[in-house]
């Protein structure tokens, strides 16, 4: 079986217990989604294959920032968005995990929509993004600029409540210097709630 390895705080946890699963000696080969992700992956004595080396993904087991009731989502606050889509656009089954903090009625509504951009003229790249109704704000990492695994920037994209998710998906992907976008739309094929009482909630496509 080949999986799929999200990048985050709570695909941490999956990957730990994917780890303990492989040490019991189950068969299973992994695609991880960030550097992040390779070194937990390694730490837990997971072979990590490249994607190119598989046919296709069983299961990715990821987080995410926002998840709407139709199950669209929101993610990359972790900055491994680009991968991220890759993967699961390999994958039969993604499953999302959150807790319930990260249910929203409209995406964009609790956080900004995570953009990645090559650095060449990333500021005008930028500005094309405002124009969409947004605030982009350069992602830092310390002094510094943030740069993702494949070399790129980050603008958080602000916007009051996304209205039209499919349409703005589309208006991005054609503003040049763009890399990719945080909206995950009809990628999860099951979210997995964790809540505050300890039960967990199964939403599905
Ligand atoms: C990584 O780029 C993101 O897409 C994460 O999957 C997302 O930010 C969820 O992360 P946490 O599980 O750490 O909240």
């Amino acid at each position: 079986m080949t999986v799929g390895l999200g990048t985050g705080t709570t695909a941490y946890h999956a990957i730990r217990r994917i780890g303990e699963l492989v040490s019991r000696g189950y068969d299973l080969r992994c695609v991880s989604t960030s550097a992040q992700t390779d070194r937990i992956a390694e730490d837990c004595g997971i072979e990590v294959v490249p994607l190119c080396d598989v046919p296709h993904i069983d299961v990715t087991i990821d987080g995410a920032d926002e998840v709407d009731p139709e199950l669209q989502l929101i993610k990359g606050l972790g900055g491994a968005l680009l991968k991220e889509k890759i993967v699961a656009a390999a994958t039969v089954l993604e499953v999302i995990v959150v807790d319930e903090t990260k249910l929203v009625d409209k995406l964009g509504s609790r956080c900004p929509l995570p953009v990645e951009v090559v650095p060449f003229g990333h500021s005008r790249t930028a500005y094309a993004l405002g124009k969409q109704g947004c605030e982009p704000v350069l992602r830092m990492d310390g002094d510094g600029v943030f740069v993702t695994d494949s070399g790129n920037y980050i603008y958080d994209c602000r916007f009051d409540g996304i209205a039209s998710p499919f349409f703005l998906e589309t208006r991005l992907n054609v503003i040049p210097g763009v890399v990719e976008n945080g909206l995950f739309l009809n990628t999860a094929s099951a979210v997995l709630v964790s809540r505050a009482d300890g039960s967990v909630t199964l939403m599905e496509r």
